[in-house]
């Protein structure tokens, strides 16, 4: 039975996830997933989150394994999405004198998904304490980190903070469970950037307040529900964090273009070519029909330029574009230097979209927008492509 022990009262329970292709239907996750779940046993025995439904068939035997034939007393409930909540109705069935805990959002989300009525619910408010015997629990809203009713739950004991989503990351846990099993800027960490542009981003200003509320928190380990337990280095996870939700960027340039006959890439190649000429580093192309858009993302969250081009079509932005521009509406990020390009048979449709979005969501796009009808011929835009990549190194460098 595959379990990891964290501290002697803590035990690691979760599962890795290498059969769903898309997380959320909707996010690639090439390394996997895993769904972290916790046992705490002391005079009460505690399961911190459970994991998504099916994706661990041993799951209760694990509990009832560790638990030796003693009860469950408390399942603690950080976050209400079924990825985490996924087995709370199987849980209650096997130990039906359990008690769920959370906030009274929780309950709310409880009672709609699960049909789990207030007997079986202990509602906590922020920065109650529970004690469970050797050890205490304290509970801490974060609200929207990622779902209203969320909060972690701190082991006063063992100083492990349960962080469900926040901190977490894609990929699965093969064969360690710890940081220090890895070496994590190899695949984890940009799995973890991934995964916060993807999921957490739009939620920066309430993660920046969760980090703001945890300042002050004593805690030796982090353990999230997806991703590594952070024993070496907790305070490494909570910097990256704290550095993604203020929106730091690198030096460097992500240019995304959709094009239908090959016109738009050949200038975004080109203007990834004056830019290196420029002497603007990290730049990174994509064709966005072709790299799904939670790769770019992630690198138009690591990345201060961002150059967005499309061809026209039906009198709009490609709609592969008008897909990612939604993306990144959502993602909402912040201090991009922004530049735009297209190439159309008479109109221009494409460019003046993204100019229109840019303006919509407040990004700072630095002219003139690059554009050339039918082929984009140096004699049409070298001048105007000239100027472009002047002003837009010089910003991106800045
Ligand atoms: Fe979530
Ligand atoms: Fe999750």
């Amino acid at each position: 039975m595959r379990t990891f022990k964290i501290t002697e009262r803590i035990t690691y329970i979760g599962v890795n996830d290498r059969r769903t292709t898309l997380f959320e239907n909707n996010w690639p996750i090439p390394y996997g997933v895993s769904y972290n779940s916790y046992l705490i046993k002391d005079k009460k025995n505690v399961l911190i989150d459970t994991v998504e439904y099916g994706s661990d068939g041993e799951f209760l035997d694990k509990i009832e394994s560790l638990l030796g034939g003693k009860a469950l007393d408390y399942l603690v409930v950080n976050h209400m999405e079924p990825d985490h909540s996924g087995m709370i109705k199987s849980v209650l069935a096997k130990y039906p004198a359990v008690k769920l805990i959370g906030n009274s959002k929780t309950f709310e989300l409880l009672e709609k998904y699960y049909g789990v009525d207030k007997e079986s619910f202990m509602c906590i408010n922020d920065g109650d304490e529970l004690s469970i015997g050797e050890g205490t629990l304290k509970f801490a809203a974060v609200p929207w980190v990622h779902w209203p009713e969320t909060m972690v739950t701190l082991d006063l004991k063992d100083l492990v903070l349960f962080t469900c989503d926040a901190f977490g990351s894609y990929g699965t846990l093969d064969g360690g469970i710890f940081d220090s099993d890895y070496n994590m800027d190899e695949i984890l960490i940009p799995e973890m950037r991934r995964y916060y542009s993807n999921i957490v981003s739009k939620y920066s200003q309430m993660v920046t307040r969760a980090i703001n509320k945890l300042s002050g928190v004593e805690f030796k380990v982090i353990a999230p529900s997806h991703g590594v337990v952070w024993k070496e280095a907790p305070a490494r996870v909570v910097g990256l964090y704290a550095d993604w939700a203020a929106h730091k960027s690198e030096e460097g340039v992500v240019i995304v273009y959709a094009s239908m006959y090959g016109n738009t890439a050949n200038l975004a190649d080109r203007l990834g070519a004056m830019l290196h000429n420029a002497g603007v580093k990290n730049i990174r192309t994509y064709d966005v029909s072709k790299t799904h858009v939670s790769y770019i993302l992630s690198d138009i969250l690591r990345f201060k330029g961002l150059l967005l081009g499309s061809c026209a079509y039906n009198t709009y932005m490609h709609p592969m574009m008008e897909h990612l521009c939604n993306e990144i509406k959502i993602m909402s990020p912040k201090n991009k230097v922004m530049g735009i390009f297209g190439t159309s048979g008479w109109n221009g449709a494409g460019a003046k979209a993204i100019a229109k979005f840019a303006q919509e969501q407040n990004i700072n796009t630095v002219l003139p927008i690059v554009e050339a009808l039918g082929a984009p011929t140096e004699s049409k835009i070298s001048a105007t492509a000239q100027e472009f990549v002047n002003n837009f190194s010089k910003a991106v460098k800045e």
